[in-house]
């Protein structure tokens, strides 16, 4: 992370610390939402909803959108163990990560509330018993195509990648003749943080060649069929992949696509709410299925996603954090966030609600590609989770960059992943 984006968070915090303080005896509550989208703002709509009802002060810690910027400025706080924020949106793969920071909130949350979201997340929310965060909404990696190129060139929606390869150069190379010279093929996030992980763990996964490490704790990554996806998604970069996707984000990769720059783009489902916005140069010219796989006629699978709302335990008003909280994970809230920007509620009854189902992309699409979804391996690696996630993502880059082959980095990540794990304990 920046010294400059620390800085200014930093900085935010404490500006807004005597506002509140003045406001009542506490300072209010603080939040740090999440900010890719338009999630920032549904999140301080949520929050000053909250706050009139209740008459109890509470406002946002503005955060990067950046997932692993973010992750090291919540440790960053969590580990002064300070009540700077109150509640903290964390991803998926953090419950484990930050579990000595982060309060019980079973004892605060009604089992009737709990037990009406996706019982997986619950489960990954939990552990030792302690309900670390409740789920705000659940993600999956999609593939965005668009429909008018694949009809003019008559090309299929692929579904394996190499379907995806061969096609993205042909329309490239059709484009570019028309007179498009910054036509590309396939964009993705290739930045060296976890989006990257996301995308890398889908080519591996979706190649037959598991998820890094498995579910009883081995080293996994090692095997013909990872090789061989990262090695195809290496002969992307510079082909139908600009250079460029080596720095992308999510919003870098969704900028270039909305724009009509690329036939393809791997994104999160809320990217189809923007595209679909008026004014939008592709909308209403894409359409969205399951990631391709290795083989014909398989689904690929798509990295779980999602996001949470927890409570530090450093703070000194967790009953009224809770509250918060159970409000912003709410039907109504959740509602909402489906409707204006298609985040996947995780309250199962919303899933039959007429106006949910027609405001997310191909439904059916999202229902199958969750069904497949693979998680992350941080249930089981758990506090290690992010420097399995690292050494994963550094070792990727350095092969999609050119740096190295791709057998000297799996062998090397191999033996990097061993030393972390201690012989598969995770301990
Ligand atoms: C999305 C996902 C999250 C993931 C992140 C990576 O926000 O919901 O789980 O870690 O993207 O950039």
């Amino acid at each position: 992370m920046s010294r400059l984006t620390r800085c200014i968070v930093t900085l935010s915090v404490l500006l807004a610390l005597p506002f509140a303080a003045a406001a009542q005896e506490t300072r209010g509550l603080k939040v740090a939402c999440g900010s890719i989208g338009i999630e920032l703002q549904l999140c301080e709509e949520g929050v000053r909803e909250w706050s009139e009802k209740t008459g109890y002060p509470a406002s946002i810690v503005s955060m990067p959108g950046n997932t692993s910027e973010r992750l090291a400025l919540y440790q960053q706080f969590l580990s002064a163990k300070e009540a700077t924020i109150d509640v903290f949106q964390i991803d998926v793969v953090w419950p484990g990560v930050l579990q000595d920071h982060l309060l019980d909130l079973s004892p605060y949350v009604p089992k009737e509330e709990v037990e009406r979201h996706f019982p997986s997340v619950i489960s990954n929310n939990t552990i030792d018993g302690r309900l670390l965060a409740m789920p705000l909404y659940t993600d999956v990696g999609i593939l965005y195509y668009r429909k008018d190129l694949l009809e003019k060139y008559k090309r299929p929606v692929p579904t394996t990648w190499e379907e995806l390869t061969e096609t993205a150069k042909v329309v490239i190379e059709g484009e570019r003749t028309a007179g498009t010279p910054d036509m590309w093929g396939y964009v993705f996030q290739g930045r060296a943080y976890e989006g990257l992980t996301c995308n890398a763990l889908e080519w591996v996964n979706s190649s037959g060649g598991g998820s890094i490490v498995s579910e009883d704790g081995k080293v996994t990554i090692v095997n013909q069929e990872a090789l061989e996806a990262i090695q195809l998604a290496a002969s992307w970069i510079g082909e139908i992949s600009p250079k460029g996707v080596l720095n992308y984000g999510e919003e870098e990769a969704r900028g270039v696509f909305q724009s009509g720059k690329s036939v393809f783009m791997r994104n999160w489902p809320y990217a189809w709410a923007l595209i679909q916005t008026n004014g939008s140069p592709t909308k209403d010219k894409v359409g969205v299925t399951t990631l391709p796989s290795a083989k014909a006629g398989e689904k690929g699978s798509g990295t779980l996603g999602g996001w949470q709302m927890s409570v530090s335990k450093y703070s000194t008003q967790p009953e009224k954090a809770a509250e918060l909280v159970r409000w912003l994970t709410g039907p109504e809230v959740q509602k909402k966030y489906a409707l204006r920007a298609t985040y996947n509620p995780t309250i199962m009854a919303l899933y039959k609600d007429k106006e949910v189902l027609a405001a997310l992309p191909a439904s059916q699409v999202l229902y199958d590609a969750l069904m497949v979804a693979v998680p992350r391996p941080s249930k089981v690696t758990g506090r290690r989770y992010n420097q399995v996630s690292y050494s994963f993502l550094n070792a990727v880059h350095a092969v999609l960059s050119g740096e190295m082959e791709a057998q000297d980095s799996l062998t090397a990540l191999d033996k990097r992943l061993e030393r972390i794990g201690k012989d598969g304990t995770w301990k």
